[in-house]
């Protein structure tokens, strides 16, 4: 039997799945695994289930000579060394398409909450300090009318953008280049797209192009009323910047999901009332996180039993 290591629980139908042929060792539920753990735990495995975003690079691979298939827990894959695994001759997969929507609605809580100030009356009720209603209390910003730019035209930013117009909002969008899924006439290049939204939604995968793609001189063209929105990652962001920006007010707010340096945030978000943080839940449902583990192991064994895996990211590269 192959062997797996799977380093955290993931559902039990996708473990299952696993189980039927293969040997699995699995990680811990929450903690995770320390690197030197995982340097250990993968020593004569087959395959690998990487759940989370420890570093997958080179020597990891080197432990584990007979590796033939890593089927990440997720769609970025950002923490893996993609080329060093083709080197290789490892498979690389994802879960594109697991977790599309369950992300898009995320983006929306968090432009809702964000725009309604809605984690800030939350605490203020729970403090106590909440007086009564007043015409100029916890005034918050209306989206009808207004414009949503999406950075990033691919299959979570469409979704983001398809929930727009119920909300009354007129979608522009950036991507390397015009995209049949949204209106002819709403791409837009990045700075055109900071200048005219009123919600900037980020939705790009990192990658050497799209690392602190929004730094101060981007975010010092956005509107004084704008709010920022990040379901992507949080490199994609100068926190330090958009922390600056916040704290001066220069925008309106923000609502993260990721940040720089997971799990630490900069101390000045934390502080600023106009944002919204919640801890890179952008996948966190029940019904994503069991496709996401179902599909995963899917991948895995087709890579174990020589077949291309569904979602393999290198397929045109690794031949066997
Ligand atoms: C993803 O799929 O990229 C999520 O951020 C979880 O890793």
């Amino acid at each position: 039997m192959p062997k797996v290591l799977v380093t955290r629980k993931i559902a039990d139908d996708a473990l299952a799945i696993l189980r039927k042929s293969c040997e699995v060792t699995l990680g811990p539920d929450e903690s995770g695994w320390s690197r030197a753990e995982i340097l250990d735990a993968i020593r004569g495995c087959d395959g690998l289930l990487p759940v989370g975003h420890a570093k997958i690079d080179a020597e990891l691979m080197d432990a584990a000579p007979r590796l033939r298939v890593i089927a990440n827990f997720g769609v970025g894959v950002d923490h893996i060394d993609v080329p060093a695994a083709t080197a290789r001759g490892i498979w690389v997969s994802n879960t594109a398409g697991s977790l599309t929507e369950t992300t898009a609605e995320l983006g929306w809580a968090l432009i809702l909450s964000t725009v309604r100030r809605i984690a800030e009356g939350d605490r203020y009720v729970r403090e106590g300090r909440w007086k009564g209603f007043g015409p100029f209390f916890f005034l918050g910003t209306e989206l009808v009318g207004k414009t949503l730019g999406v950075v990033g035209g691919g299959r979570i930013g469409q979704a983001v953008a398809r929930r727009a117009p119920p909300f009354g909002m007129r979608v522009v969008y950036w991507s390397r280049a015009p995209r049949p899924e949204f209106a002819a006439d709403a791409h837009r290049t990045l700075d055109a797209l900071l200048r005219e939204s009123d919600i900037v939604v980020l939705t790009v995968a990192l990658s050497p192009e799209t690392h602190h793609l929004i730094g101060a001189p981007q975010i010092a063209l956005m509107k004084r009323s704008a709010f920022l929105v990040n379901i992507a990652r949080g490199t994609i962001v100068e926190e330090a910047a958009l922390a600056r920006a916040l704290v001066e007010g220069r925008i309106a707010g923000a609502g993260l999901d990721v940040y720089e340096k997971e799990p630490e945030v900069h101390p000045d978000l934390l502080r600023c009332p106009n944002t919204v943080l919640v801890p890179h839940i952008g996948s966190a449902t029940i019904e994503t996180r069991t496709r996401m583990g179902i599909i995963a192991a899917q991948n895995l064994l087709a890579g174990l039993e020589g077949r291309v895996p569904p979602l393999a990211l290198n397929a045109a590269e690794v031949r066997r």
